[in-house]
């Protein structure tokens, strides 16, 4: 697993992905962690089976008490199944992740974590002075779905908005656009299932200023490159399963 620092401020965003030891069947995921001067919070932290090279890579950029906040943007397995073992690791740790999937999500295990739940309308998570806000992205594609803005860093973490099925070992931003949407069209308009809700989140999101947008697989869309991933969804026709 290799980790990037994609912001250094009054505060730092570190990307982890790439995992060289992940089995090709796993579709292969990024990582997040917000690091401030006493906490962390990790983004969608992973599935089961990479706990191991995570919670190590992490471990490179904080003590483990220091970890004291998780955040899940839905409750898929890629997202979230490491929950039992980060529960066995971080006894005193808050998971921030939507409310009707709370008793679904419980089930990978969370008796030591503190469930704090994320009603429809959103809210904010706060570490030390960085206050995050979580930005509503309910039917993209999981229909309790939420998204972290940094207002400071500039930064969305956009979950599955974005994604890319990319080749092990790919770059971590954008560089060609054009080529790079068709690694993203066929995710999207399969697992995305609403038009109307795809319309709502650009509206939302066009009004945020994002120097990075950070999705949960595949690169990374840096500077123009995210305006024009805006217009490229707003104008993708998706759930098309149908
Ligand atoms: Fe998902
Ligand atoms: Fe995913």
């Amino acid at each position: 697993m290799k980790s990037t620092k994609i912001y250094e401020g009054s505060h730092q965003w570190i990307m982890f992905g790439r995992d060289e030891h992940k089995v090709d069947k796993i579709i292969d995921s990024n990582q997040y962690m917000v690091r401030t001067a006493t906490r962390c919070l990790l983004l969608d932290p992973g599935g089961i089976e990479i706990f191991a090279a995570m919670l190590s890579e992490a471990l490179h950029h904080a003590p483990l008490e220091q970890i004291t906040d998780l955040f899940a943007s839905h409750q898929d397995p890629d997202i979230i199944s490491s929950l039992g073992l980060w529960d066995q690791t971080l006894i005193h740790a808050k998971l921030y992740a939507p409310t009707i999937w709370e008793g679904f999500i419980r089930h990978y295990g969370c008796e030591s974590i503190e469930y704090v739940p994320i009603p429809d309308e959103g809210g904010t998570i706060k570490l030390d002075s960085v206050e995050l806000r979580l930005i509503p992205a309910h039917y993209l594609h999981s229909s309790a779905n939420f998204h972290v803005y940094d207002p400071q860093a500039k930064i969305l973490m956009s979950g599955d908005v974005g994604a890319a099925l990319e080749a092990a070992g790919a770059p971590i931003f954008v560089d060609k656009f054009d080529a790079h949407t068709e690694k993203m069209r066929y995710f999207h308009q399969r697992w995305m299932p609403s038009n109307r809700a795809k319309a709502d989140w650009i509206e939302r999101v066009r009004t945020l200023d994002i120097d990075i947008m950070a999705p949960q697989h595949g690169r990374m869309f840096k500077g123009d490159d995210v305006k024009r991933f805006l217009d490229w969804f707003d104008a993708l026709p998706v759930g098309i399963a149908v």
